[in-house]
């Protein structure tokens, strides 16, 4: 059978395996999936009943590829309140945040095209960008987000024309991008010509500190592209994201998505819309605040117990994952071969656009209960400790 060149590529793309439910005995740390205990079932069932028995005629029809109007303005309330002053006729409406990301890539990168993301990444843009063959950059991410010096050097010597960051508690470091730095990204988004996309599906996630302004927020030349989505403050079942972007390119983003999939379901955004009016997001936002904080506090101080001093763990202020830096001699993918019937998490080798750096790992706490989390970090700590101990006699 012959596919296109690009198929290879694509191929390497594990997110399937990634988001698939535990096995029995195992506790995952894997998937960035939310806790299901928090799913506003009932409020939702409410909001999708409606929908059918008050307007059927017209949420069973078409509506239009920007997507509902009511919704998206609701949206773009709950965009300004946490800081991205989005509108109604900035937004388009897609299936996941996911969505927009592959729009994205359809809409700037040619085969070769220069892309620079953060090393490491949110494997997901990796998988969406990969089917339009873009040439990728690395820039390394610090503590405080993407290394500028290095970017700056990557857009002086290469014809950069966008840029893809996770500035609010990134997948999968859970690192924020400081504020000098996102004020030294765009201005070198505007001397150097690239585009931005600010991919923030964690932002309204933080369990301490002061939140940042947003990229879009802060860009006065058009240069960001705001990507969010309510799979991780609602449910990623609804498959319902958002965009927002300038008139020009929000007009070729609706074409592109015409072409893509007309427009997302109807019935889906009114079922949303209906949620919306009846519940208060900000509040529901708050508990999974206190709970999604009480589980990362428990994973940081169950590994930072139990982990090796040469290990670092990170200590995120928001998010849904932990990073653990191990010595770089070390492979997570044997580490995860050891002990995956009991604990699995993400290797980092999927995480680089190169898939050459294998001694990170990224550790997902928000999905496992916090009894699981003990259980598992502590497993995962003692796997760890065992293969360093092994690799240190292995190098003698
Ligand atoms: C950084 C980032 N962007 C986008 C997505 C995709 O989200 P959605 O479920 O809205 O498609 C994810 C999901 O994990 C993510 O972590």
């Amino acid at each position: 059978m012959q596919y296109a060149q690009r198929i290879d590529e694509q191929s390497s793309s594990n997110l399937e395996a990634l988001l698939a439910a535990p096995k029995a005995g195992q506790v995952s740390f894997a998937g960035g999936l939310p806790d299901p205990d928090l799913f506003p079932e009932a409020e939702l069932a409410t909001g999708f009943a409606e929908a059918i028995s008050q307007s059927g005629d017209t949420c069973l029809q078409y509506n239009s590829a920007a997507g509902y109007l009511p919704l998206r303005e609701k949206v773009a309330q709950h965009l300004q309140r946490s800081g991205v002053p989005a509108t109604a006729d900035s937004l388009m409406l897609t299936q996941g945040a996911q969505q927009a990301l592959d729009l994205i890539g359809r809409l700037f990168i040619d085969p070769g095209t220069n892309v620079v993301v953060e090393g490491p990444t949110y494997a997901g843009a990796l998988a969406a960008f990969n089917a339009y063959q873009p040439h990728y950059l690395t820039v390394p991410v610090r503590p405080d987000g993407m290394d500028m010096g290095i970017l700056k050097t990557q857009v002086q010597q290469h014809d950069v024309r966008l840029v893809y960051t996770v500035p609010d508690f990134q997948n999968p470091t859970g690192t924020v991008m400081s504020l000098t730095k996102r004020q030294q990204l765009l201005a070198l988004a505007e001397q150097y010509d690239f585009m931005i996309v600010e991919d923030a599906p964690y932002r309204d996630l933080r369990y301490k500190g002061v939140t940042m302004p947003s990229l879009y927020e802060l860009d006065h030349k058009d240069r960001v592209i705001h990507v969010g989505s309510f799979s991780k403050i609602l449910s990623p079942g609804l498959r319902l994201g958002w965009l927002s972007a300038n008139p020009e390119l929000l007009t070729r983003l609706i074409d592109l998505k015409n072409g893509a999939d007309l427009e997302s379901s109807n019935l889906m955004m009114r079922g949303i819309d209906n949620y919306l009016q009846a519940n208060d997001l900000s509040a529901h936002i708050e508990q999974l605040r206190q709970s999604y904080a009480r589980k990362c506090q428990t994973m940081v101080t169950t590994l930072q117990t139990n982990l090796p001093g040469n290990v670092q763990c990170s200590n995120p202020d928001g998010g849904f994952f932990v990073w653990l830096q191990l010595p770089r001699n070390m492979n997570t993918e044997t580490i995860l071969a050891t002990c995956s019937d009991d604990v699995t998490f993400v290797p980092s080798t999927t995480l680089y656009a190169s898939g050459a750096d294998k001694s990170g790992m990224r550790l997902a706490f928000t999905n496992p209960s916090v009894t699981e989390i003990k259980r598992g970090a502590a497993i995962l700590a003692n796997t760890i400790s065992r293969a360093m101990t092994g690799a240190v006699a292995q190098a003698n």
